[in-house]
C-alpha cells in the first residue's frame, strides 16, 4: 500500500500562490507513488477556536465544542497517525493568515490531552513551505516557524521550514521554485 501524506494548504485564497503550489506538490508526490490528501483551508467551512477552554476542563477534556460541526477535529486525529505532514502557507503581516491561525488554535483540545500524557504518537515530521511576497527580509518566517513548532509538537512532529521569497502570485512560481520545493519535500 502507498504511504499516505497529509498536505495542508493554509491560505484563505482559492487558486492563490499557496494553493497552486500545494497542488503542484500533490501531483509531484502522487507521481512518486504517495497517496496524498490535500486539505485546503480555502475550501473548508470551519470554526476558528473561540478560546472557551472547555477542552481543558476535566469533564470535557480533549474534546471540542466544534468537533462534530466541521472536519478539523478528525483532521487532527489523522495528524496523530500520519507521520508525514506537509504544510503550505502564505505569510501575511509576518505570520500565518488569521484564518489559518484560527485553525491552529483548534489544536488546543489535543494540547490539553498531551499535557496530561494522554496522547500517543510516534515521532514524525511536518515540512512547512512558507510563501512570502517580499523578495527580502530575514525575519519573514520567524514567527510562523515558532507557532508551527509548538503546533506540530502536540502531534509529535518536528518541523522543517522552506521559506520562499518574492512570490506574490501564482505566475511567480518558476520552475526553479518548483524544483526547490520538490527537493525539500523529497529529503
Ligand atoms: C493581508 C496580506 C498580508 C501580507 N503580508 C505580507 C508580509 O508581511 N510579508 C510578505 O513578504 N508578503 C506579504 N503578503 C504577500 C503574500 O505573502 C503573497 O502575496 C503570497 O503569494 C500570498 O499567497 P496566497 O495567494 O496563497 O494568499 C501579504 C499579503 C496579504 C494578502
Amino acid at each position: 500500500m502507498s504511504e499516505k501524506i497529509l498536505l495542508i494548504s493554509g491560505s484563505p485564497n482559492k487558486n492563490g500562490t499557496t494553493e497552486t503550489l500545494a497542488l503542484k506538490a500533490k501531483v509531484f508526490l502522487e507521481a512518486r507513488g504517495y497517496s496524498v490528501r490535500l486539505f485546503s483551508l480555502a475550501r473548508e467551512q470551519f470554526y476558528a477556536c473561540q478560546g472557551c477552554q472547555k477542552c481543558m476542563q476535566d469533564s470535557f477534556l480533549g474534546r471540542c465544542i466544534f468537533e462534530s460541526k466541521d472536519n478539523i477535529y478528525s483532521l487532527f486525529q489523522e495528524m496523530l497517525i500520519l507521520r508525514k505532514v506537509f504544510f503550505f502557507a502564505p505569510i501575511y503581516f509576518y505570520h500565518l493568515p488569521g484564518r489559518c491561525k484560527g485553525f491552529i488554535d483548534r489544536a488546543q483540545s489535543f494540547y490539553a490531552l498531551q499535557q496530561r500524557n494522554k496522547l500517543n504518537a510516534l515521532p514524525g515530521i511536518l515540512k512547512a513551505v512558507l510563501v512570502a511576497g517580499r523578495p527580502k527580509g530575514n525575519k519573514l518566517f520567524i514567527g510562523t516557524e515558532l507557532t508551527l513548532t509548538y503546533f506540530a509538537s502536540i502531534f509529535c512532529l518536528s518541523v522543517k521550514v522552506c521559506g520562499l521569497r518574492g512570490l506574490d502570485a501564482p505566475k511567480h512560481i518558476s520552475q526553479q521554485v518548483e524544483e526547490k520545493v520538490f527537493s525539500f519535500l523529497s529529503i
